[in-house]
């Protein structure tokens, strides 16, 4: 199996793409979250981000509402730049090593994903003329998740002098701002303030704490030096950071090597974060850094035997979705302290906010690859239940659960409710993402521990939320579908489809367990009566999906189709995305669409509608959809496959995988689009592969693009892994561990064994 892929660009010190290849090159391990950004310090007019971040730290800062009307939240979280330990100095004979300042350089970054780690190599003329290799290695490393290395590299190719490192240590760093975009936070202070910090022997260490949160992050490093000479080393404190400065004789043709190590700890999951983080840098410091490097590539061939997606015929594309498929492990808390933020951990966009995202499309990656992070990822909405109640509360409902909107904590964070609370969906993705869980492993512990008291508390907010109309309908009113151009609405189709399933399955699934001691004290714990289950069968069954009788669709809710069309074809270029340019009243009055709304309530619920409705709907939403959410193309391309429209699957699907690699929607700068990778992943299971996992079991319906020869990916489902590949002329399903597994293929019940693969032709 040939694993190893590489992103490799050259570094031309360019002022726009340093900032993209800060996150491209980022290093993260679902804790550790830090920057590509460049050892050295860049010209004051560069844009850096220069972030590092721990997954699920957070500081509480006041969002003052321009017109307090009755319990708008006044407060939000939001993540924190935890420090600076990246920067590290060089100087040869006086002069800094700087290329983005002066010199004459050539290099190249890569991003390993088979080994799992960046590396900046650089070949510099300083200005006086003297040439010098550098090779700087980074690893966030995924078994030691609070230890993240750089090995730093010079060789004097043509001198022989003195090389000094500057290493720092700052505890006290800026959050990054841009007032003019949404997307970001408009203010950056800096959140944290040091309670103590210093050096025990060459060890610095700090610990600092925020003011609102009371949240402390700890952080500790040392170095080892790897030179044929001998070297001096001395610390000091200045201005706030804590240096270590090595002084190493280089020799014409002599390479030193210098290995920082940073150790990073909290106090959300440390009682002694200061502590822990010297404990590992300790126990780290005494394992030479190869054994480290071996540590990450076991970890990430391990990743490939159970995820690794082949794509033959169009490499580029296979490196893509590799890329993206990295990029969720990176992004995966291996912990229930933190959920999934939009951007990970690889830069401030959405100031490190959990959203729908995490459920809708990232989880379906991990339940299918591995099964344990999506429990993690759901254990932690689990412990967010009890906050989830209090937003119900404040925003007006007398029972059940309402998440929110945008979080670090569970606590809502969005302060514009239109778009934000309003959006109920998001217990729609929660518990889809609970019972696909739950379809797909079998997990019945975790049912009976957590899944149903989160299926149960959402399905009452639909009780509570929602009417019965004049027609005996159940109607939901009052509240915004995924598609953001659109808001306030009543009846969406895609939450009611959403909370329909809900409440179908809360009911179903207690019910199927009430027996068991577990589920009856918690049925007692809730007060669940039979009369609410039948409340929530009965909301489910008379539903109201609306439909158009003369266009044949599912408007996307009550009053959509009344609205003009805005006329997408004449509106200038540079009028995209149409948030950053128009009122967002005057968006909400048109029709037209940020994302996909309806469309991907087709795709998850296809049983609600006809393949004709489905058809005529993805036709007519597609004229009207601007897919300025990086949440749409890949989700257009799973409908297009299911409702048989491979050219248009290829083609969303090919704008959908390399959105971060292109920088499509060129703020990449902000942090990778998370979830669309997710979608990229759930467009070929989902969507070419025709993977499905209900009540009756696991189905597939796969089909061959055009542009691509094959493709073939491994899955686990109820403890057995299985690998699913598909060419021009055959599907195969492989069981590669377990003892036997039963599937639809298409309309038939098939089977598995371990001594043959089962094949199809095409
Ligand atoms: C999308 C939301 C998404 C959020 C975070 C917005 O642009 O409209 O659906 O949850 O970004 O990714």
């Amino acid at each position: 199996m040939q694993t190893d892929k590489r992103l490799v660009r050259k570094e031309n010190y360019d002022k726009k793409e340093l900032n993209l290849f800060e996150t491209l090159f980022g290093n993260s391990n679902g804790y550790i979250g830090i920057r590509g950004t460049l050892e050295e310090s860049v010209p004051e007019d560069f844009p850096t981000m220069r972030g590092q971040y721990l997954a699920g730290s957070y500081e509480i800062i006041p969002m003052k509402q321009a017109e307090s009307l009755c319990n708008l939240v006044e407060k939000k979280q939001t993540m924190l730049n935890i420090g600076d330990t990246q920067t590290i100095k060089l100087t040869i004979n006086g002069e800094e090593f700087a290329p983005a300042k002066g010199g004459a350089s050539s290099g190249e970054r890569v991003l390993d994903t088979s080994e799992g780690y960046t590396q900046r190599s650089v070949l510099w003329k300083s200005p006086s003329g003297r040439q010098i290799k550098v090779r700087i290695r980074r690893m966030a490393h995924f078994m030691i998740k609070e230890l993240f290395t750089i090995e730093y590299e010079v060789e004097a190719l043509d001198f022989s002098s003195e090389a000094v490192f500057d290493s720092w240590h700052v505890a006290e760093t800026p959050n990054y701002s841009d007032p003019d975009d949404p997307r970001l936070a408009d203010e950056s202070p800096c959140y944290l303030s040091v309670t103590k910090q210093g050096f025990s022997g060459y060890t610095s260490y700090s610990e600092a704490q925020t003011l609102a949160s009371k949240v402390r992050i700890a952080i500790a490093t040392d170095h080892i030096v790897c030179a044929p000479s001998d070297y001096d080393t001395m610390v000091r404190e200045e201005g706030g950071a804590l240096i270590t400065r090595i002084r190493v004789p280089i020799k014409q043709g002599e390479k030193i090597t210098i290995i920082k190590y940073c150790a990073f700890s909290d106090s959300i999951r440390e009682a002694d974060p200061l502590k822990k983080a010297m404990q590992v840098l300790a126990d780290a410091m005494k394992r030479p850094l190869t054994g480290l490097y071996d540590d990450q590539k076991n970890y990430l061939s391990e990743f490939a035997a159970r995820s690794l997606m082949e794509i033959g015929g169009d490499d580029e594309l296979e490196d893509a979705v590799r890329f993206n498929m990295y990029q969720l492990l990176c992004a995966a808390p291996h912990d229930a302290y933190s959920g999934i933020a939009a951007k990970g951990l690889s830069g401030e966009g959405y100031e490190g906010h959990f959203f729908w995202d995490t459920e809708m499309y990232v989880v379906p990656f991990f339940t299918l690859t591995d099964p344990h992070l999506a429990r993690n990822i759901l254990a932690f909405r689990y412990s967010t239940l009890d906050k989830a109640r209090e937003n119900a509360v404040l925003v007006g409902h007398k029972k059940g659960a309402l998440y929110p909107w945008r979080t670090i904590t569970g606590v809502e964070c969005s302060g514009y409710f239109p778009s934000g609370t309003a959006a109920y969906h998001i217990n729609g993705a929660i518990s889809y993402a609970v019972i696909q869980y739950f379809f797909a492993t079998g997990d019945e512990g975790f049912l009976k521990e957590m899944g149903l008291e989160i299926l149960i508390e959402t399905a009452r907010l639909w009780l509570d939320v929602g009417v019965y109309d004049r027609q005996g309908r159940f109607c939901i009113q009052e509240v915004t579908g995924p598609d953001e151009y659109t808001c306030m609405v009543n009846n969406n189709y895609y939450t009611n489809a959403s909370a329909r399933y809900n409440l179908l399955y809360a009911a179903k699934l207690y019910e199927q367990m009430s027996a068991d001691p577990k589920v009856a004290k918690l049925a007692k714990k809730l007060s669940l009566s039979d009369t609410e289950i039948e409340e929530m069968k009965r909301a489910a069954e008379l539903m109201y999906l609306p439909y158009d009788e003369k266009t044949g669709i599912n408007p996307q809710d009550d009053s959509f189709l009344d609205k003009p069309v805005w006329d997408l074809a004449s509106t200038p270029k540079e009028d995209f995305p149409l948030l950053l340019h128009y009122h967002p009243l005057h968006l909400y009055r048109y029709q037209v669409c940020k994302q996909a709304d309806t469309v991907l309530a087709h795709f998850l619920f296809p049983d609600l509608a006809n393949k004709e409705t489905m058809e005529k709907s993805f036709r007519y939403y597609e004229k009207i959809t601007t897919h300025d959410s990086s949440l749409s193309t890949c989700v257009f391309s799973m409908t297009a496959s299911m409702l048989g429209l491979h050219n248009e699957a290829l083609s969303y699907f090919g704008d959908s995988a390399k959105l971060d690699l292109c920088n499509r929607h060129e703020n990449t700068k902000d942090g990778v689009h998370t979830a669309n990778m997710g979608g990229c992943y759930m467009a070929i299971v989902n969507g070419f592969a025709g993977v499905r996992i209900t009540e009756e079991g696991l189905g597939i319906d796969p089909f061959l693009p055009e542009g691509i020869t094959r493709y073939s990916f491994p899955f686990t489902y109820r403890g057995s892994d299985l690998k699913l590949s598909v060419d021009r002329d055959n599907v195969e399903l492989e069981l590669i561990s377990g003892d036997e597994a039963e599937f639809m293929f298409r309309n038939n019940k098939e089977c598995v064994g371990k001594e043959k693969k089962w094949t199809h032709r095409l």
